[in-house]
C-alpha cells in the first residue's frame, strides 16, 4: 500500500473565506476531496482583514522573512469552515489586514509583488516550526510562485525545503505578476535571477515565470488549456517558456465540489429540485424574477454569474444584446469588473427595462439562484484555462452556450444531431469567437426552448453529468508521486 501524503497547499484565495473567483472554490474543493482519500492536505494563506476574526485560529508559530529588510508575522492554525481542512493563515497585519485580497475600487494595492513575496517566504520561514513538514508544496497562481524559486535557490541548504519537490498549478495565464525590475529587492530574489532565462521578461519581473522554470512539475486546470498555452493562442507572451518544459506539464480537469453545489439540497434557492424532477425549478425562476423585478412570465431567462473582464467575452456579449433582447426573452447579470463594462451593461439595462437586470458587486446566494432560476446560461469566453460556472449551471439545469475554448471545450457537448442522438449533448457550443456564431448559438438554443421535450431531455443530461472531484484528485496525487520521485 502506497503511504498517504502531506501536502501543503498555498493559495490566495479559499472559499468560503476568501473568495474572487473559481480559484477559491478549487481552493475549498480539491484539499477536501484530497483528505478524504487519506492524505494529509493543509491549506496556506495570508490572514486577511477580511477573515472574520472566529476563523483566525491560535498563533502556533512566529515566522520570519529576510527580504530587503527582514519582516515578522506569525502563523495561525485554523480550519476551512465546513470543509475540515486544517488552514494555516499567515499573518502580518500592515499587509493582510486590508479589506480586499489584492485591490481596491477595481485597483490593485500597489505593494503586491513584495506582499505575495513575504507570504511565500514568511511561510517556509513558519511552517516547519509548527512541527508539520509536507512531502510537498503546491502552489497556485502567481502569487505563490516564489515558493519554487525560493526552495531552489535560497534553500538549497534548508534542513527541511532543501530538494523539496513542488507543483505550480495554472489557473490562468492572464495573471502572471509583472512588475518593474526596480522592485527586484522587494522580491526577496537575488539579482542574479533577473536574467531571461529565470524572471526577467522583456525588462520587467515576472513571477509566474519564476514558478514555470524552478517547480517540479507544473499541471494547468483543463487538458485542452494545457495545449492551448503552450502557443501563442493562450500562452499570453509565456508559450515559449511553457514549450522547454512540455515534458513536465499536464491538464487536470476541475470538478464540482458536490455538497455545496447541489441543487437537491442547496440551502440558498428557494426550492430544490433534481434531473428527475425539475418542478422546483420553475419555482426557482419566478422567484428569481421577483427578486430582480423582472415580470415572472415564461421568457427564456439568460443567466451570467462572471468577472466583468475582457477574456470573459462581455465584448461579445454587449455586441449582441440588441439582437438577443428584441426577442421574448430576458438577462440576467451579477458581476463585477473593469468599469467599462460595468457601465456599459448597465446602460443597456436601461435601454431594455422589464427585460434585463444587471446586479453589480458579489453576492454568493444571488449566483446560486441564477443558475437555479436560468434556463440558459451564457459563456462567451475568448479564453478559459476551466472555468465552474458552466459545470455549476448545467448541475442546475440551466443549459450553457459557450465558445469552444478551454475548459468550455471540455466539459460541454453541443447538441449536435450526433450527441443529441447519443444522449451525449449538454448544450450549446460554437467554434469560432465571432458575433454571428454567438447569435445563431442563440438562436438554436432559444429554437429548442419551444420544444419541450428536447430541452427537458438536454436538460436531464446536462444535470446528470459526473463532475465529482474524486478522479481528478486522484490525477493530481498521481503528479505529486511523480514529483517526489523527481524533485
Ligand atoms: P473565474 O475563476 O475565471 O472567475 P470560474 O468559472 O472558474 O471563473 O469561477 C467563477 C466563480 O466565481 C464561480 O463560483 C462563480 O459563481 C463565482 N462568481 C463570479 N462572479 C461572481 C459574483 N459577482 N458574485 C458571486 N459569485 C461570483
Ligand atoms: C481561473 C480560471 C477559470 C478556472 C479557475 C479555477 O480563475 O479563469 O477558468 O476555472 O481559475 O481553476
Amino acid at each position: 500500500m502506497t503511504e498517504p501524503l502531506k501536502i501543503l497547499y498555498v493559495t490566495s484565495e479559499a472559499a468560503p473565506l476568501v473568495k474572487t473567483g473559481g480559484l477559491a472554490d478549487v481552493s475549498y474543493a480539491l484539499p477536501r476531496a484530497l483528505r478524504a482519500m487519506g492524505h494529509d492536505c493543509r491549506v496556506a494563506m495570508p490572514a486577511y482583514g477580511i477573515i472574520p476574526e472566529s476563523s483566525w485560529g491560535e498563533q502556533v508559530a512566529p515566522c520570519t522573512a529576510h527580504m530587503d529588510v527582514t519582516l515578522h508575522g506569525a502563523i495561525r492554525r485554523s480550519v476551512l469552515p465546513g470543509a475540515d481542512v486544517p488552514l494555516y493563515l499567515l499573518e502580518h497585519n500592515a499587509y493582510f489586514g486590508r479589506t480586499h485580497p489584492y485591490g481596491d475600487y477595481g485597483h490593485e494595492y500597489p505593494d503586491s509583488l513584495e506582499r505575495f513575496c513575504f507570504f511565500c517566504l514568511a511561510l517556509l520561514d513558519g511552517v516547519p516550526r509548527t512541527g508539520w513538514v509536507p512531502d510537498i508544496v503546491h502552489c497556485h497562481d502567481w502569487h505563490t510562485a516564489a515558493i519554487p524559486a525560493f526552495i531552489k535557490t535560497r534553500c538549497i541548504d534548508h534542513p527541511v525545503w532543501a530538494n523539496k519537490p513542488t507543483i505550480f498549478t495554472i489557473h490562468n495565464m492572464a495573471y502572471q505578476g509583472r512588475y518593474s525590475s526596480t522592485l527586484m529587492p522587494k522580491t526577496g530574489l537575488g539579482w542574479e535571477l533577473f536574467t531571461p532565462r529565470y524572471l526577467e521578461y522583456y525588462g520587467d519581473i515576472n513571477l509566474m515565470k519564476a514558478g514555470l522554470i524552478f517547480a517540479s512539475k507544473i499541471n494547468t486546470v483543463s487538458v485542452t488549456y494545457s495545449k492551448e498555452i503552450q502557443t501563442d493562442v493562450a500562452g499570453h507572451g509565456l508559450d515559449g517558456v511553457l514549450r522547454t518544459r512540455t515534458k513536465d506539464i499536464v491538464g487536470i480537469a476541475n470538478g464540482v465540489d458536490t455538497a455545496t453545489w447541489n441543487p437537491a439540497i442547496d440551502k440558498r434557492i428557494p426550492a430544490n429540485f433534481h434531473s428527475t424532477d425539475t418542478s422546483g425549478k420553475k419555482v426557482c425562476k419566478a422567484e428569481l424574477q421577483k427578486t430582480l423585478e423582472l415580470p415572472v412570465t415564461d421568457a427564456p431567462v439568460f443567466g451570467m454569474v462572471t468577472r466583468l473582464v475582457w477574456d470573459k467575452g462581455i465584448d461579445l456579449l454587449l455586441s449582441c444584446l440588441d439582437d438577443l433582447l428584441r426577442r421574448n426573452v430576458q438577462l440576467v447579470v451579477l458581476g463585477s469588473g473593469d468599469d467599462v463594462f460595468e457601465n456599459a451593461l448597465k446602460q443597456a439595462e436601461a435601454r431594455f427595462p422589464g427585460k434585463m437586470r444587471v446586479q453589480l458587486g458579489y453576492d454568493e446566494t444571488l449566483a446560486h439562484q441564477i443558475y437555479a432560476g436560468s434556463d440558459f446560461y451564457l459563456m462567451p469566453s475568448r479564453t478559459e484555462p476551466c472555468g465552474l460556472s458552466q459545470m455549476y449551471a448545467m448541475l442546475y439545469g440551466s443549459i450553457p452556450v459557450v465558445h469552444r475554448t478551454g475548459g468550455l471545450a471540455d466539459t460541454v457537448f453541443d447538441a449536435s444531431t450526433a450527441n443529441v442522438a447519443g444522449n451525449k449533448a449538454t448544450g450549446f457550443v460554437f467554434a469560432s469567437w465571432s458575433e454571428r456564431a454567438f447569435q445563431n448559438m442563440i438562436a438554436r438554443a432559444l429554437k429548442l426552448y419551444e420544444e419541450p421535450e428536447k430541452l427537458a431531455a438536454l436538460r436531464r443530461a446536462a444535470m446528470s453529468q459526473d463532475f465529482s472531484w474524486e478522479r481528478s484528485a486522484n490525477e493530481y496525487v498521481n503528479l505529486f508521486r511523480e514529483a517526489i520521485a523527481q524533485p
